[in-house]
């Protein structure tokens, strides 16, 4: 963690296209509405892969040298489940199966982390994205149609918290080897 005055709170995420920020939105917010939760704006719709906290500039340099030896393939996700976390008191959408390859993307990421001396916060990683906050009942839980989410890449964000809201700034993106063009690896 950093000592120095001058931080910044920092997580690597998947970061939605806008098309996919719009369907989210649209399709969901009936939902995130029967919530009574506080909505997530759709510009801050992202898929954590690891928190970070904050970090000076070395430190953030340090995260960007991490995330450039992650060498990994683009995914296809399908996000297709409303969960509910009660005690965090957040509504979010993901997966009805388990993503390998995004677990796997994030399990890399924290490795490279570690191994670079940093400390993403140890919580593991479970695909979502959060809608809504401040949630104590969210109602029945229907997903509408599922949405297909071509991963190609994951990003650096920076949290940045103005009174009761946060607004996140896209830092950096790497890309994720596309199949096509791939090692020859089946
Ligand atoms: P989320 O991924 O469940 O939405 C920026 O703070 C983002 O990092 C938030 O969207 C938040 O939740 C995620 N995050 C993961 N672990 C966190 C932690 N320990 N503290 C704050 N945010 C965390």
């Amino acid at each position: 963690m950093a000592s120095n005055a001058e931080t910044q709170r920092l997580f690597f995420a998947l970061w939605p296209p806008d098309p996919l920020r719009n369907a989210i939105q649209k399709n969901y917010r009936r939902a995130v509405q029967h919530s009574g939760g506080k909505p997530v704006p759709a510009s801050n719709f992202h898929m954590t892969l690891a928190f970070l906290g904050s970090l000076d500039a070395a430190g953030a340099l340090t995260a960007r040298r991490a995330a450039d030896s992650v060498h990994a393939a683009s995914f296809d996700l399908r996000l297709d489940r409303l969960g509910f976390w009660s005690e965090a008191g957040v509504l979010w959408l993901g997966t009805a199966q388990p993503c390998a390859a995004a677990g796997k993307l994030a399990t890399q990421l924290a490795q490279a982390l570690r191994a670079q001396g940093l400390e993403p916060d140890a919580k593991p990683f479970v695909a979502h994205l959060s809608l809504a906050r401040k949630v104590n009942k969210p109602g029945e839980l229907h997903t509408a149609h599922a949405l297909d989410w071509h991963v190609d890449g994951f990003s650096l964000l920076r949290s940045h918290t103005q009174g009761r809201s946060s607004e996140y700034r896209l830092l950096a993106s790497w890309p994720l080897q596309s199949r096509a063009a791939g090692s020859g690896e089946l």
